[in-house]
């Protein structure tokens, strides 16, 4: 898969100049300077030889086959060097120049048309716009990148050219290899999907890493992505926002979505580890590409100072790692040799006076303990201890183990020495406890998404048709907002549990309603314009008997004449009254990038003040579907607190299935509320209280 872009054998740079400090210059040099072994072939009109190599006029003057064509002309030649490419069966072209939909609609329209025309001359385009692409398997620097990545392991793609320098840097100066080296710009044709399966292919990638700033087809990249992780950890680092978060929303869900949940839910669903920071991403890329997985989490902490330790302990506390009780074994061995003053217990504290020999047997102790699952070794640089000899120690000791093993010396002067050892011999080192916490709990959760069992989606007999009806008598009517007993259809079709209810007219009919649903009963007004009921004075709860239920209904409707009086009144639902169930909020959303998604929240200030809402993007497993409920920081309260009886979990996710297979069964849906959905004590289920469904043709 894009072989022709990181194995070519040959290569030409159209554009290539003999001027140097030209990007056509200094791509030409790179590709010479770094080893790269395939044919070489300099494009110039005016030049007959550039660094050495025969230049030719154009594409079609060389007589050879190419595989490459990198492409640095000023914008307004790209088209015809692109035709050129077609011409001459060039299948793959790296386009560098800049010009195209990064600078607005000129730029748009030329790259649209650029993009047609590759397509149909079968080019493939890994660009504009962008800084080119390295391999170091096969010593190809097609780039302007100042230096060549050393080889190694991490692939990584990026929509940043700025972020591609930075990182490369960052590489050099810490001795950390990559495989392949991929500026991707404005993604005309080549998109992070489709890098990342190559990187997935490529045998010598064993992590990927990705800087990007938007994804072009959400669903797609979680379908890839759900499968390159079974074999590869992915880590990528998300900046910026878009807008589909602050658009003008009409439902509960609509305005707390942010695009930010959208990438979250992504990635967490397709199993890519997510960097917060630059920082983040360069410490997961050192864990990932240099030591095994755990397999378990049982660490263990090795430390000569107590603040450090505790530090690290603290950051443990918050991972889904497990600082654990070092079994009596262990300990006697450790007693042996340590002094009376030193900790057995987890962790390890061989104290200030520790020579590098009792860091090595004790690291020795430890790696043979089955129970320890990973290593962190700190250091402070006290007078006792030379760390390089630390380092040394560490890394003969880790060569022959199956385990993760990390450092944290603190300090910088004195412990320069032993971290560049480290750096030599792929041991990852931080500077503080909790980066390498972070960075082992990262590895610990994407084994276990390695583990996880094939994901199980559930879906349920639904007769579609009845829905498509509703759809289309909503759309004739020029509406995009269902009535009440609307939302109610649709969602008794998709089997969820609603109140009883009756529409009533009049009075005399809201009493005959209120006695069949039997006290107490819920009356709220019915009208395709009142989207806010309880706002507008239309909704009465807690009706024991017939004197209430007239009251109500003269009230609700007194109130609409009052504060809507152009409302189209359909009557007063008269609905039985749920006592007893636990306000939850369910409803459907739909992103840009990422398609339909699902959020859950407790009800009332839970989801008002606190937004303390879950999303995840449907299709919904069974286990993304409890995952989501266990998510909210409310979530001990639907277990039950203070005697309350435990909330019926299953309930919420049967409804939360229900709620995915609709939204995906129903792209028209863009808005969707249940708010809210009463669930009532365990083994009683839940029941659809109030429904907004908005749809769009
Ligand atoms: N075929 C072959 N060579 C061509 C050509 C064509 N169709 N059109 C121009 N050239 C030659 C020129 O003669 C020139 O050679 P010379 O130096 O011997 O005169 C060379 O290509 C470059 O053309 P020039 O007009 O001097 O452009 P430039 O070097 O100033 O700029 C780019 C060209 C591509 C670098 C520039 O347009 C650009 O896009 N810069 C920004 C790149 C960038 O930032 N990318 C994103 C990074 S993240």
């Amino acid at each position: 898969m894009l072989e022709h872009f990181f194995s070519p054998s040959s290569v030409a740079v159209v554009g290539a100049s003999q001027k140097p400090g030209k990007i056509g210059h200094d791509i030409l040099n790179n590709i010479l300077r770094y080893g790269y072994s395939g044919a070489v072939y300099p494009i110039n009109p005016n030049a007959r030889e550039i660094l050495g190599h025969k230049a030719y006029h154009n594409l079609a003057s060389v007589h050879y086959d190419i595989d490459l064509a990198v492409i640095a002309v000023p914008p307004a030649g790209v088209m015809d060097v692109v035709e050129q490419c077609g011409k001459k069966k060039i299948d793959s072209a790296v386009i560098i120049t800049a010009g195209f939909k990064e600078i607005g609609p000129e730029g748009t329209r030329l790259e649209e048309e650029l993009s047609m025309r590759a397509r149909d001359l079968g080019v493939r385009i890994v660009g504009p716009n962008c800084l080119g692409i390295v391999d170091t398997a096969s010593s190809l620097n097609a780039s302007f990148a100042a230096g060549m990545p050393l080889p190694g392991h991490i692939g990584f793609f990026s929509q940043s050219g700025a972020m591609c320098v930075a990182i490369l840097d960052w590489a050099l100066g810490e001795n950390v290899g990559f495989s392949r080296f991929v500026s991707l710009g404005n993604k005309m044709d080549i998109s992070e999907t489709e890098m990342m399966l190559s990187m997935a292919q490529d045998e010598n990638t064993r992590v990927i890493l990705g800087y990007l700033e938007s994804i072009e087809d959400g669903q797609h990249f979680m379908k890839a992505a759900r499968e390159v992780t079974k074999t590869k950890p992915v880590i990528i680092i998300k900046s910026g926002t878009t807008s589909s978060g602050a658009k003008a929303a009409s439902s509960h869900t609509g305005a707390l979505v942010g695009s930010n949940h959208a990438f979250c839910a992504a990635f967490e669903q397709s199993g890519v580890i997510r960097a917060e920071s630059t920082q983040e991403l360069f410490s997961y890329a050192m864990a990932f590409a240099n030591q095994p997985l755990p397999k378990g989490p049982g660490l263990a902490i090795i430390t000569n100072s107590g603040g450090p330790g505790i530090l690290a302990a603290d950051a443990c506390d918050r991972s889904s790692l497990h600082l654990i009780p070092i079994r009596k074994e262990t300990a006697d061995r450790l007693r042996e040799f340590l002094p009376p003053t030193a900790s057995v217990y987890n962790p390890i504290d061989i104290i200030g006076d520790a020579p590098h020999e009792r860091y090595e047997k004790t690291l020795e102790v430890v790696l043979k303990d089955e129970m320890i699952h990973a290593v962190l070794v700190l250091l402070t640089p006290t007078a006792a201890v030379d760390p390089e000899a630390v380092a040394r120690g560490i890394v003969e000791l880790a060569a022959d183990v199956d385990k993760p093993i990390m450092t944290v010396f603190m300090g910088e002067r004195r412990v320069r020495g032993a971290r560049k050892i480290f750096q030599d011999h792929s041991i990852p080192t931080y500077g503080y406890p909790e980066d390498a916490i972070a960075a082992m709990d990262a590895m610990l959760s994407y084994r276990r998404w390695r583990e996880r069992s094939e994901i199980e989606y559930q879906r349920f007999e639904v007769d579609r048709s009845k829905v498509r009806k509703i759809f289309a008598s909503v759309i004739k009517q020029h509406r995009h907002d269902l009535i009440e007993s609307e939302a109610r259809r649709i969602l008794k079709t998709y089997g969820f549990r609603l109140p009883e209810s009756r529409i009533a007219r009049t009075t005399k009919e809201a009493v005959k309603a209120a006695s069949e649903v039997g006290y107490p009963v819920v009356m709220k007004i019915a009208s395709p314009d009142v989207l806010h009921k309880s706002d507008m004075g239309g909704v009465r709860v807690g009706i024991e008997n017939e004197a209430m239920a007239k009251d109500a209904f003269f009230h609700i409707t007194s109130n609409m004449q009052l504060r809507q009086p152009r409302a189209r009144i359909l009557g007063v639902m008269v609905q039985e009254m749920i006592s007893q169930g636990r306000e939850v909020i369910l409803g459907i959303t739909r992103d840009i990038q990422f398609g339909p998604m699902i959020m859950f929240g407790l009800g009332g200030i839970y989801v008002e003040v606190l937004k303390d809402v879950a999303f995840r993007i449907a299709p919904l497993s069974v286990e993304e579907a409890d995952a989501m409920i266990r998510d909210i920081r409310s979530f001990p309260l639907l277990r039950g607190v203070r005697g309350e009886p435990a909330a019926d979990i299953e309930g919420i996710r049967d409804a939360l299935l229900r709620l995915s297979q609709m939204a995906i069964d129903f792209p028209e849906i863009i808005e969707a509320d249940i708010n809210p959905l009463l669930v009532c004590p365990e083994g009683r289920g839940a029941v659809a209280v109030d429904a907004r469904i908005t749809i769009q043709e």
